[in-house]
């Protein structure tokens, strides 16, 4: 039996993760966010209004569910109460029911400033950040100075730690980036008010998640990005700061893999990138106007347009190895609903050698690829909305099937819209 449920994403973020732990969430009593920060975006469709959360896990929308913010996650305690805020003004009230790790390290308003002041400085390098400090507080938590939620409950020791770092940090930003200072004194003024708000949601999460397993309850733990933004096997160093795959949600939560029953992930039925690095994909033409504009491929944290190609099938088959994964979930079929054809990459070959290449390495070596591609006959049928895979047009099992193929793992969720609703369970993934 698939108690506890992990989703990951297998490209480079915004792959739809949010709805589908949205609808796993249902059958569970836990959802939990184990990495990232505000710099992820969740897009949810309820009842035809759109939410968007950042750092409270998707799950939390279903009333009884309980959500927690582990130790992995870096918070930023303004965007947290933001968030808080505006999900009650959509009569969702997290706060009883939503807890945060002690040990979360915190994002402050210095780590936003050396994060700006860093991709000014990089100019045609600058990696293309979300700009929301999650580079920086990620090393403070590495140069073991940061402060983390646990810090907040002892005003004088944090004034203290505080003036520290904000000492070090203007030494940067002002005589090495040029950039404004910042004043500990603001920092700490506005942080006093709101330390009242999270204080009752403060706890020992590994603990709570060890309790909810010894009660054979079920967990869902929501990734965060995409596996090529992982700081150790994404694109380096056009990544983000933590590990998106499966080794961040076990550090970031204390739970161990014999607790992690099921590990799915999730892809785009093409693929977008949003910030700098190598996309081998990657279309300009007509077809990026039909999938950016059908496939709203806007980003929801920075409202960027993303950069949008053909799905990678050898990327997707180096995430499944790095995540162990169980099984695929494939989103945004509908997308493609109307193209004449529909390509997927499935191998590399290296442009001044002409051969084959099993996987680039080095940022070089992703400048050096044209990848390889099949094509298949696109379908003009409409399949938003699809719940059954026997509706879905011959052409679109094709596709699926030939994933499948490939990849030697199954697809179990094809979803086909934004709705909650929209979606074909094509194996019930809790039995
Ligand atoms: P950072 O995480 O803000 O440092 O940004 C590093 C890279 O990760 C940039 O290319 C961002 O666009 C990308 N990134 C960070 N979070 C997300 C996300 O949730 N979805 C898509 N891209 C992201």
């Amino acid at each position: 039996m698939n108690k506890n449920i992990v989703i990951l994403g297998t490209q480079w973020g915004d792959e739809g993760k949010g709805k589908i732990v949205d609808c796993i969430t249902k059958n569970a009593s836990y959802v939990v966010r184990c990495q990232g920060g505000h710099n992820a975006g969740h897009t949810l469709v309820v009842n035809g209004k759109k939410i968007i959360l950042h750092l409270i896990p998707s799950g939390l929308l279903h009333n009884d569910v309980i959500g927690i913010i582990a130790n992995g996650v870096v918070i930023s305690p303004f965007d947290l109460i933001k968030e808080i805020k505006m999900l009650e003004a959509h009569d969702i009230f997290a706060k009883k029911r939503l807890f945060i790790s002690n040990e979360a390290p915190l994002i402050l308003k210095y780590h936003i400033e050396m994060d700006i002041a860093r991709e000014k400085k990089l100019g045609t390098r600058a990696i293309g950040t979300t700009g929301r400090g999650i580079g920086p507080a990620y090393e403070d938590k590495i140069a073991r100075r940061g402060l983390r939620v646990k810090d907040l409950q002892n005003e004088t020791k944090l004034s203290m730690r505080l003036e520290e770092i904000v000492d070090y940090y203007n030494h940067q930003l002002v005589s090495f980036y040029k950039h404004k200072s910042v004043d500990y004194k603001i920092i700490l003024k506005n942080l006093l008010p709101a330390i009242d708000v999270i204080q009752d949601m403060i706890q020992d999460t590994t603990q709570i998640l060890h309790q909810a397993i010894k009660d054979n309850k079920k967990i869902v733990f929501e990734g965060a990005q995409g596996s090529f933004l992982d700081i150790d096997h994404g694109t380096y160093p056009y990544v983000t700061s933590s590990n998106t795959t499966i080794g961040g949600i076990i550090s970031g939560t204390g739970v161990g893999p014999k607790h992690l029953n099921c590990i799915i992930g999730v892809t785009k039925a093409y693929s977008t990138r949003v910030g700098n690095g190598p996309f081998p994909t990657e279309l300009f033409d007509v077809i990026d106007d039909h999938l950016s504009k059908k496939g709203h491929e806007f980003g929801s944290t920075t409202g960027r347009k993303r950069r949008t190609g053909w799905l990678d099938v050898v990327s997707l088959c180096r995430a499944i190895k790095i995540n162990s994964l169980s099984s695929l979930c494939i989103t945004k079929l509908d997308v493609l609903d109307g193209l004449d054809e529909i390509k997927i990459c499935t191998s590399y070959k290296n442009t001044n050698t002409i051969k084959n290449i099993l996987y680039p390495n080095t940022i070089n070596d992703w400048k050096n690829i044209i990848p390889v591609y099949e094509t298949f006959p696109g379908w003009k049928e409409k399949t938003l909305g699809i719940k059954k895979l026997e509706d879905l047009p011959e052409q679109a099992k094709n596709y699926i099937k030939r994933i499948e193929e490939i990849t030697k793992i199954s697809i179990d969720i094809i979803s086909t819209g934004p709705e909650r609703s929209d979606m074909i369970l094509v194996k019930n993934i809790f039995s």
